[in-house]
């Protein structure tokens, strides 16, 4: 029987441990397609090291037009310890998430009950907000250059870069986000973090448009932060943050603290969003080549990927149907670090699917 929904997913297993936690994130999602009467196609594309070092190619120009005809991309890891860092990183990675125009990095920092954190005193409730980063912009975008190389006069740059419909367009997706999350019963707040008492051009460029969108969205509250200070809050009062909105470089940042207090690298997934267009989902965490092959890596954060993937699919049902099995597993296993868990990486993503049938 057709099922009433169908999804025809890019996957891109990639390097090292991805295509173990890939392998678990498809179990579940079929897990709960089957419980919601979704069907998905999965193709799988094969970039990443391996075959940058067989054939010298990262990610060529034809794979974008054949990616942009998914809806999503499912992604497992970059990175390989052969390759010399930056190659598949900027070849792939970023090469994706700019060449899709995915402005958005959308990342939850949300503590399941039963997990470990590393702060003093903080409970689930004390921990839920998720950091909307632009992706595109920044220091990423690549202005910059280097003159008299190799001399001891040699001079560097890389230049952090915004234009205003770059600001305004992931402020705008962040005031909708908080305004969504308001109606689910959370807090409505939005802080925006950038360093306007040192970078005075761009800082205050997002500052400004920040405090012009406000006057549209009057039932959402607003906060700024520096994001020196944003740190210190994040790890003594996380409770003060609903949605975080942020530019690239801040946001790469405070997202590696956010994975740590929600309980690591094994939890931890995030959305490279184009809200018009083909969107990629992917475990924070790398490929971790000295975990890999060996069924220990916690598929956890790739298979909280395909729950962000299918709440962005709109199917926000079977989405929840994995959020409440991940929680319950995060009750079951010992600790969400690699090795730890008293479970196998299939165990684990075989007790989420089980869950999801049961209930
Ligand atoms: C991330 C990573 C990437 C980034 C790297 C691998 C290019 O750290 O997804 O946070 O800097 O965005
Ligand atoms: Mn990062």
């Amino acid at each position: 029987m057709a099922k009433s929904n169908h999804y025809d997913i890019a996957v891109i297993p990639g390097d090292g441990t991805g295509p173990e936690v890939i392998e678990e994130g498809k179990k579940v999602l079929e897990a709960a397609g089957k419980k919601h009467d979704i069907g998905f196609e999965f193709t799988d594309f094969d970039f990443g090291g391996d075959r940058y070092l067989k054939t010298g190619e990262t990610l060529p120009d034809s794979a974008i037009s054949k990616l942009k005809k998914f809806k999503a991309i499912y992604l497992g890891a970059i990175g390989h310890p052969d390759v010399p860092p930056g190659v598949l990183e900027v070849g792939i990675l970023l090469k994706l998430r700019f060449s899709l125009d995915q402005y958005i990095n959308l990342r939850p920092v949300k503590l399941y009950p039963g997990v470990d954190c590393p702060l003093k005193d903080k409970k689930p409730e004390d921990i839920d907000f998720v950091v909307v980063r632009e992706n595109t912009g920044d220091l990423y975008s690549g202005h910059g250059g280097v003159t008299r190389k190799g001399t001891p006069y040699e001079v560097a740059t890389q230049v952090m870069v915004y234009d205003r419909q770059m600001v305004d367009r992931c402020l705008k997706y962040a005031f909708d986000f908080a305004r969504i999350r308001k109606e689910e019963g959370k807090p409505g707040k939005l802080t925006l973090v950038h360093k306007t008492n040192v970078l005075t051009f761009v800082g205050d460029l997002w500052y400004r448009a920040f405090m012009e969108m406000a006057k549209s969205y009057s039932d959402i509250q607003t906060d700024y932060n520096h994001i020196d200070a944003a740190c210190m809050w994040t790890v003594k009062n996380p409770e003060w943050y609903d949605v975080m909105v942020i530019s690239n470089m801040f946001g790469d940042i405070i997202t590696d603290l956010g994975a740590m207090i929600q309980g690591g690298m094994g939890i931890a997934a995030g959305g490279n969003i184009n809200p018009y267009g083909t969107s990629m989902f992917e475990p924070i965490g790398g490929s971790a080549p000295k975990y890999t092959g060996k069924n220990i890596i916690n598929p956890l954060a790739a298979i909280e990927a395909g729950r962000m993937m299918l709440k962005h699919l709109g199917e926000k049902e079977a989405a929840k149907s994995i959020e409440d099995a991940v929680a319950y597993t995060c009750t079951k296993i010992k600790s969400l670090s690699a090795g730890k868990m008293g479970y196998s990486t299939t165990e684990v993503g075989d007790m989420v699917a089980e869950h999801i049938d049961g209930n």
